[in-house]
């Protein structure tokens, strides 16, 4: 753990190309295991989390293969190409990792226990094992926190409504719903991000998808032959874009050209309430890629205004609340962030967090049960903070420091790298400075 050291910033500059997506890099790693062959991953995120799901993979028999820092090569075993773990999985701080392969253990004919490092311990997990059991599934959680104990069992279908608005419960109900012996759906009131759809669908697996009254209706059909492995190139993250996107922004005179971002309808609530705030950026060339929506972004330096965020608009943009907090501190009146409570069981209490920080920086800001107020714009001052080990909280605090008067100190930036490794190497080739001990 090394402190970074950051320093008010007077111009962002230049065209980078991001990691991939860290939520279609974990689920290519996963389906790539249970499709009949080889899959091809470019542009794979190599980042803490997801080389957590190639582990974990590899503990149950699965040959994953990294070649160079940006490729992974999944040799899928079919369906049923598990093997029993030896010991327990390890998912290190990954919560996709554990809450997908739940789902996807549940129904594999051995009994498998899924464990992780003190920050994963604390996050919940019944909201997986509970629509799971509804299945048939058999899982013991610690009083609802990992370790979890999955004996595999031979899974029926199901009508599940989601009880919390997450892609990880969502994705793991239709995983295990690949097994059941007769169709599951899901009915989901906000629309959480469709990665695990698209992706199986590609792979051949029949997903029907209807909307009425709001409500998203998803059914899986148990398909009757194997899946078929993919040759995909992931998309950029938006989650990591958008670190880039406020430090440009924020800082005076500022251009920067983002390539090949993923740009998901249900991933871009952060985008909307950009242009709400009155952001200059502009999309540009979009197209498909790995049955995604891509795009180029050109941002520029700003003046924001205040928004209000509630509802389904939480769930699209659930990812950028810290960096959104550091924007809102500099824009002009009262944002309010509202029907967030679930960022209180992230990585760290996003919430606690992230209020506390921006204080300790001279920000105006209250914490809220179901999220905070920010009074800006107010002029930020360098001080040491801390990141709690949070990768999002980390990065927000990086771009906070590049408009903070002073030097603001970092305490742990290494754990950007669970979902944005090379954030500082990104971040310094255009132009910001700071210091690692
Ligand atoms: C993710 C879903 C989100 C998000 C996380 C990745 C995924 O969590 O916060 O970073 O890949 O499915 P929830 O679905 O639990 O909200």
């Amino acid at each position: 753990m090394s402190p970074v050291r950051v320093f008010q910033c007077s111009r962002l500059e230049g065209t980078v190309y991001l990691p991939g997506d860290k939520s279609i890099s974990h689920r290519a790693l996963l389906l790539g295991a249970i499709a009949q062959g080889t899959t091809t991953v470019s542009n794979f995120l190599p980042s803490g989390d997801c080389l957590a799901t190639a582990g974990a993979l590899r503990d149950l028999g699965i040959e994953v293969v990294l070649p160079d820092s940006h490729t992974a090569i999944v040799h899928g075993r079919g369906l049923r190409g598990f093997r029993c773990p030896e010991k327990p999985v390890n998912c290190v701080r990954s919560g996709t990792t554990m809450r997908l392969l739940t789902g996807l253990l549940a129904a594999q004919p051995f009994e498998s226990t899924l464990t992780g490092e003190e920050q994963l311990l604390r996050r919940p997990m019944e909201r997986v094992a509970s629509p799971l059991r509804q299945m048939g599934a058999h899982i013991c959680t610690m009083n609802g926190y990992a370790p979890i104990i999955i004996t595999g069992q031979n899974l029926r279908g199901a009508c599940l409504a989601l009880d919390v608005p997450s892609a990880q419960v969502k994705s793991a109900i239709l995983l295990a719903g690949i097994y059941a012996d007769s169709p599951a759906t899901l009915l989901e009131a906000a629309p959480t991000r469709d990665h695990t759809e698209r992706m199986l669908g590609a792979m051949g697996v029949n997903i029907d998808i209807r909307e009425s009254k709001g409500i998203r209706e998803i059914t899986l059909i148990p398909p009757t032959h194997p899946l078929l492995p993919l040759e995909i190139k992931v998309p950029g993250d938006f989650s990591s874009a958008a670190f880039i996107l406020a430090a440009a922004l924020l800082a005076p005179q500022s251009r920067v050209r983002i390539k090949d971002v993923g740009i998901n309808p249900t991933r871009i609530g952060f985008l909307d309430v950009l242009y709400q705030m009155g952001a200059d950026i502009r999309i540009t060339g979009e197209r498909i890629m790995a049955n995604e929506p891509v795009a180029d972004l050109e941002v520029q330096t700003s003046e924001l205004e205040a928004v209000e965020i509630k509802g389904d608009l939480v769930v699209r943009m659930i990812d950028e609340f810290p960096i959104l907090a550091v924007l809102a501190t500099q824009a002009r009146g009262r944002t309010i962030v509202r029907d967030a409570s679930e960022l209180r069981v992230k990585e760290t209490d996003r919430i606690a967090t992230v209020v506390k920080e921006l204080k300790r920086l001279g920000a105006r800001i209250e914490e809220r049960p179901d999220g905070f107020e920010i009074w800006g714009p107010s002029q930020l001052r360098g001080i040491p903070v801390s990141s709690h080990g949070d990768h999002r909280l980390a990065m927000s605090l990086f771009v906070a420091g590049l408009v903070a008067q002073g030097e603001t100190v970092i305490d742990d930036l290494d754990c950007a790298a669970d979902s944005f490794p090379g954030f500082l190497t990104v971040m310094q080739s255009l132009g910001a400075h700071y210091v690692q001990y």
